[in-house]
């Protein structure tokens, strides 16, 4: 588990396990307590320097991850606003983007299993990431996965549990943000999930370099400014409505 090294002004040293702190402990630290910049990175925050030096993989620590997602908590606290993060490592910010989501799905859905177990995996389906690293995004698909199994209970039997898995593996693409390929060097394409309600999701997949050009498309000038976003925005594919049982069986082909 990694941990926080705090310093304080008189050159105490503590230490903290980052899982055990409440968000609003993570929210600021205490005012004798500056987080030395040395201990961060080389404690807990990097894996190695080569790794540093080659991708800039450096992990922000849960306190600034927690200040960050707060100057849009509104959004952080709606299940069905989507998130994408271009260089998601391990999934810091994603992993307490989905607690906050599946905070509103108790508050919202909590009386109801059938919601809870359906709004849940809607949260899910709308945090993206992108990572350059193998290891990196097999971890933050893991780690999101943990969070939201033990928020409902499930083990890798459940068919929830699978369409998860499922859905992770299809919104947390192992690629280059910049290149908006692929491992395999393809378009990176994303799964626009939607819930329609009685157990049924619809996807459509849209190519992220057509996404990312939604303001230059929509600019004024533009060539393309006549267009409805309709015209822009074509999906690359529609599927058939589908069940959490449905998700599932994805998952196994
Ligand atoms: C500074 S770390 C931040 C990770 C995470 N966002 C966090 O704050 O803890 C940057 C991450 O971006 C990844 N990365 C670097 N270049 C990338 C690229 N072109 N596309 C996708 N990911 C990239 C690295 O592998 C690394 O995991």
């Amino acid at each position: 588990m990694p941990r926080l090294f705090l310093h304080n002004r008189r050159g105490e040293t503590t230490r903290t396990d980052m899982a055990s702190l409440t968000s609003n402990e993570l929210g600021h630290l205490p005012a004798d307590q500056d987080a030395s910049f040395h201990d961060i990175r080389t404690m807990s925050l990097v894996k190695s320097k080569r790794r540093v030096a080659d991708h800039g993989e450096v992990f922000t620590p849960p306190w600034m991850v927690e200040a960050m997602l707060d100057l849009v908590k509104g959004e952080t606290e709606r299940i069905d606003s989507r998130f994408l993060e271009p260089a998601c490592g391990s999934g810091n910010f994603l992993v307490q983007i989905l607690r906050r989501k599946l905070a509103a799905v108790e508050i919202k859905y909590g009386k109801s299993d059938f919601e809870k177990r359906h709004y849940a995996l809607f949260g899910l389906m709308c945090i993206y990431g992108v990572e350059l690293l193998p290891d990196n995004i097999v971890e933050c698909r893991d780690n999101l996965l943990e969070v939201f199994a033990e928020y409902l209970g499930l083990n890798d039997a459940d068919d929830l549990y699978k369409a998860a898995s499922f859905v992770l593996a299809q919104n947390l693409v192992h690629g280059d943000a910049l290149t908006m390929l692929d491992s395999s060097k393809r378009p990176i394409t994303f799964a626009e999930w939607g819930y329609l309600g009685k157990g049924k999701f619809q996807r459509r997949d849209f190519r992220f370099d057509v996404l990312t050009h939604a303001s230059a498309f929509s600019a004024e000038d533009s060539l393309f400014a006549h267009l409805g976003k309709h015209e822009i925005f074509t999906p690359t594919k529609t599927y058939p409505t589908q069940t959490i049982s449905e998700l599932a069986a994805e998952a196994a082909l």
